[in-house]
């Protein structure tokens, strides 16, 4: 297999670069702007680096040549998800994983879900309700993650899950456990997380909100 990561040299980008080389047998490409600058210590004959915004076009064709599944860790460039759906209809490839946020289906119940609301704005959980239904679609086989808030935390790789329908759950999770959440989605051998859409966040915080806030 051979994975794109896009968005490689942000946070997620390159805990999931060291985890898939540590735990698969994977290929990667690794897409980010001034990349062969930034990801010079990611060495590896499974490894190889491409140079680029969301929006470029011809470099994100290149990119996917001979990929079989792609991560993006970013859907705020409403442009660059436009041209990277484009570049995987060029391409043919349907697989992908997003990194979205939660709230896009007002799907947050309580004091937590108000709080969400204030701190991220309408205007910006508006902005991942329209990208995400540019991979959200019978034409692509996707797997949105709805990220709960964010904080890192080196051994804590536990996620709990909850899917399209149901109420969202938990108010933080650490990045090791999107990358480790990610991995284990690209290794699922059943199916039952492709064209679904998964509410990510730590078991056990089911609180009004983060410990860190
Ligand atoms: N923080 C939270 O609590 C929270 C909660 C839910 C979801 N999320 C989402 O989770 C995602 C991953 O988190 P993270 O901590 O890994 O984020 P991050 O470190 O900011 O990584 C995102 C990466 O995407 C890249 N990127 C963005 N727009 C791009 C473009 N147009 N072209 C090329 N690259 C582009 C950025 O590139 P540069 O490095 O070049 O800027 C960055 O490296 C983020 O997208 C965030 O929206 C965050």
């Amino acid at each position: 297999m051979k994975i794109l990561i896009l968005g490689a040299a942000g946070q997620i980008g390159r805990l999931l670069t060291k985890d898939l080389l540590e735990q698969t047998d994977y290929d990667l490409v690794l897409y980010a702007r001034n990349a062969s600058k930034r990801l010079k210590d990611a060495k590896s004959n499974r490894v190889s680096v491409v140079n680029g915004d969301f929006t470029n076009y011809d470099a994100l064709v290149t990119a996917m040549s001979g990929v079989d599944a792609i991560y993006l860790n970013d859907m705020n460039s409403r442009n660059g998800v436009q041209t990277i759906a484009k570049a995987m209809k060029t391409t043919g490839l349907k697989r992908i994983l997003v990194a979205s946020i939660l709230g896009i289906y007002d799907e947050v119940p309580g004091a937590f879900g108000k709080w969400n609301e204030k701190m991220v704005g309408k205007a910006g959980i508006q902005s991942h309700k329209e990208t995400v239904t540019l991979f959200e679609n019978p034409d692509m086989d996707y797997t949105i993650l709805r990220l709960t808030w964010l904080y890192n935390q080196e051994g804590n790789r536990n996620y709990h899950l909850t899917f399209k329908g149901e109420p969202f759950e938990g108010a933080q999770l650490t990045r090791q456990a999107v990358s480790q959440l990610i991995v284990d989605i690209l290794q699922d051998k059943s199916g039952k997380f492709l064209k679904s859409s998964l509410g990510v966040a730590e078991p056990n915080t089911n609180w009004a909100k983060p410990s860190f806030y």
